[in-house]
């Protein structure tokens, strides 16, 4: 499965991308917002740290807008991946940028059917956002299930990348489901990396150490 870093944050990126557990990179107007930069100086910076998809999403909701804006924003690098959300002119701008070559990332997707839809459109990634279906009751991973096996029994090429990941546990669902990536928040590394077993055992290998004849 592939593991994508979801921020705009170059320290985290290039902490992670340190680590060699980076397969790419997601944004979205909230997080290049949250690093109070320009996405036309921070989206280079970050194609330079990573050398996989890099998810850069556009802000027109209007087809020629979006068509225009993603043109643009494939300029910057060739790893560039046009973030498109999941609405009927979205979906004409995927099918344009489908026949032009150019990769796509359809957000904000929430159901199935929406899925289905983008996948038809020429979609090269589908986002479904499980942690914000959790927070409003609903089984956020079964969307998953769902997608994965739709796209199976037709054989879409569309990959499955899990987005809105709140923990180990959506990461853990989503290998054992089939899909193919998921888009983590820095902390969600951190917080797979800390395991009080590990700390434990190093702790006691450490002391151990100094008992070790020189
Ligand atoms: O990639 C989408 C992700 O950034 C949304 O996460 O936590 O705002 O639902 P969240």
């Amino acid at each position: 499965m592939q593991i994508f870093i979801d921020s705009a944050d170059v320290r985290e990126i290039r902490e992670a991308a340190a680590m060699g557990v980076i397969d790419g990179c997601t944004t979205n107007p909230t997080l290049v917002a949250k690093v109070g930069r320009k996405l036309e100086d921070v989206i280079p910076e970050i194609c330079s740290i990573v050398d996989g998809p890099i998810s850069a999403e556009v802000i027109s909701t209007d087809v020629d807008g979006m068509v225009a804006e993603g043109r643009e924003l494939v300029k910057i690098h060739k790893n560039i991946v046009v973030k498109i959300p999941l609405i009927g002119d979205g979906l004409k701008a995927v099918r344009i940028f489908s026949a032009e070559g150019i990769k796509t990332n359809v957000t904000l997707c929430f159901s199935p059917m929406q899925a289905l839809l983008a996948a038809k459109a020429g979609a090269t990634y589908i986002s479904p956002f499980v942690g914000r279906l959790d927070d409003i009751q609903y089984e956020g991973m079964e969307l998953i299930e769902q997608i994965v096996t739709i796209y199976e029994n037709y054989g879409f090429n569309t990959q499955v990348l899990v987005a809105s990941v709140r923990g180990p546990m959506h990461l853990v669902q989503a290998a054992l489901m089939g899909a193919h990536c998921a888009t983590v928040p820095f902390n969600v590394i951190t917080q797979i990396l800390k395991h009080p077993l590990t700390d434990k055992g190093l702790e006691q290998f450490l002391a151990d150490a100094k008992k070790m004849k020189a």
